[in-house]
């Protein structure tokens, strides 16, 4: 039995890539890695034994697209890696089924809720999880006694921190507001932690890997480390089992305060964390669980022992290719 993975999106995701590499030569399973990606100028798309060149996600293109990669390299697992695409293979995942392919999606409600922020506070507030407080800026405007700052601005359906600032006053709160569709929440204190979580088939969450992070570059964690940390934790899977048919690999980004202990939960990606190389160093085998799903064995038992106290420095590396095989 071979399990063919595609890796959507595949852009820089190379160490997700090996990841599932080695996922496929532990478990005997084998099988080759391909990845698809806009432009062939991207690193992953280099790394894998197979690249292929697909439209864009946002176009109507795409999916007919990735049925015809699936099918011509006898694909099992497609995973998507960016945000962007996810709604979309969510709700083609009986397409990709009815050729034997697995998507590693959560269903398209979860994917709504980790897309939209303001669907994301609504629904965090619903089932009771921690949070900050949130608002439109027009009403934040209007009740402004209600709203200390300094104060978050963000875009309603942004992602890698783009557009996300700090407002110290009325003047600035206006001017990064003004290119609209944007929401204002209050400062979370304390340490900021994103866990990796992995939720089954049958939507039971099956391991929750917290890592804080201690350093950012270009919206991505550049250093961090896990941390066993039960509160944390707990929340992350509660979060995993709420969310209506999460599957696969969730992202939970929170708050801690450590002198009170309060939790805030900000984000939830439906997908890979840009991180999740950490988890797995920690000892997570995300990947192989979903190859060992799609290709119909039992998962491996998972590992109660992930290491605390991993830390990841992450550093630049480079595939070096011809111009024509980058297609410039
Ligand atoms: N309410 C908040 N309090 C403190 N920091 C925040 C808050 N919201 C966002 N941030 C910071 O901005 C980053 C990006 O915000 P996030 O909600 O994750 O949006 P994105 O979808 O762009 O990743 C977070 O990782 C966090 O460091
Ligand atoms: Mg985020």
């Amino acid at each position: 039995m071979t399990c063919n993975v595609l890796l959507s999106s595949a852009g820089r995701r190379v160490a997700l890539m090996e990841s599932f590499r080695a996922a496929l030569a532990r478990t005997g399973l084998g099988g080759k890695i391909v990845a698809t990606d806009a432009s062939r100028a991207s690193a992953a798309f280099h790394a894998a034994d197979v690249g292929v060149v697909v439209p864009r996600c946002t176009t109507g293109k795409f999916i007919p697209a990735m049925l015809e990669v699936c099918a011509a390299y006898d694909i099992s697992l497609v995973v998507p890696t960016i945000d962007t695409e996810l709604s979309v293979l969510a709700a083609h995942r009986a397409a990709f089924a009815a050729i034997g392919v697995t998507v590693a999606v959560s269903d398209p409600e979860t994917v709504a809720i980790g897309a939209d922020k303001v669907l994301t506070h609504a629904w965090l507030v619903e089932h009771g999880l921690p949070t900050v407080r949130q608002a439109d800026p027009e009403v934040v405007r209007r009740a402004s006694d209600a709203w200390a700052y300094p104060l978050v601005v963000k875009p309603i359906r942004g992602s890698a921190s783009i557009g996300v600032v700090v407002v110290d006053d009325a003047l600035s709160l206006d001017v990064a507001t003004r290119a609209g569709d944007c929401i204002v929440q209050t400062v979370a204190p304390g340490e900021e932690y994103t866990v990796d979580v992995f939720v089954d088939a049958l939507g039971r969450v099956r391991e929750a890997v917290p890592r804080r992070r201690l350093e950012v570059r270009g919206g991505e964690v550049s250093k961090g480390m896990t941390e066993r940390i039960d509160d944390v934790e707990s929340l992350a899977r509660e979060l995993g089992g709420l969310l209506p048919g999460a599957f696969g690999a969730l992202n939970v980004q929170l708050f801690r305060d450590p002198t009170s202990g309060s939790l805030a939960v900000i984000e939830v990606n439906a997908r890979f964390g840009g991180g999740y190389p950490l988890a797995e160093a920690a000892g997570a085998i995300f990947p192989q669980w979903l190859v060992e799903h799609a290709s119909g064995v039992p998962l491996s038992p998972v590992s109660a022992a992930w290491r605390a106290g991993v830390v990841m420095l992450r550093y630049d590396d480079a595939v070096f290719v011809d111009a024509s095989g980058a297609g410039l």
